[in-house]
């Protein structure tokens, strides 16, 4: 069985999709939500599905280990970042090595990095009058929306399209692709199906 953990710091709806599509799943179980935001919506859903929670500190995440004897002891085998806006520190990409998958909101290498997350991602790309922006799934490496991509998917900007409703656009494109591109690293032979490493 794979155990997972996904992190999030805001409302959740991706989290919630994910949820939804593991519920009964024969192989993959949602173990547990990671949250950094103590008054974060992914925790009311967290409660309502009876999934722990674990909320973690600046200090220990950066300076201490990172949660990553938590998250053994917890036997989480694998992480889903779904709107999680921490970097990830070097610990626990170490330890979770080719098991941390990232969700965002825009074709990267476009729009990464740095101060680009959540709605500042949506406004950057209307204000560059950009054609087409969409979503990349990654792997999770020591920068910032650099690592390995697994899947991206695209949408057409309209000339009247805003920062919001592009970031409608976007949440359906990641709502419609997430947990599939999930399901489908976990149970086909590869680096994220280790669950043993
Ligand atoms: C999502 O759009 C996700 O791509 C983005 O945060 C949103 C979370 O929404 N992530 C980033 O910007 C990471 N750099 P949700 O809480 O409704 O799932």
């Amino acid at each position: 069985m794979h155990q997972v953990a996904i992190f999030a710091s805001g409302a959740g709806s991706n989290a919630a999709r994910i949820i939804d599509r593991f519920r009964r799943h024969p192989s993959i179980k949602i173990s547990l939500i990671v949250c950094n935001k103590p008054d974060a919506g992914v925790l009311e859903i967290a409660a309502k599905e009876h999934i722990p929670s674990l909320i973690i500190e600046k200090e220990q995440f950066f300076r201490g280990d990172a949660y990553v004897a938590e998250l053994q002891r917890r036997n989480i085998s694998f992480i889903v970042l779904a709107g999680f806006l921490w970097k990830v520190p070097s610990k626990l990409i170490q330890a979770y090595s080719g098991r941390i998958i990232n969700i965002h909101p825009a074709l990267l290498p476009k729009y990464g990095g740095k101060g680009f997350y959540g709605r500042l991602v949506h406004e950057a790309v209307i204000a560059a009058k950009e054609k087409e922006s969409g979503i990349t799934i990654h792997y999770v490496d020591e920068l910032y929306d650099h690592g390995q991509i697994i899947f991206q998917a695209g949408c057409l900007i309209e000339p009247n399209d805003t920062p919001d409703t592009l970031a409608q656009k976007i949440h359906g494109l990641e709502h419609e692709h997430f947990p599939r591109v999930i399901e489908e690293l976990l149970t086909s032979p590869g680096p994220g199906s280790s669950k043993d490493r």
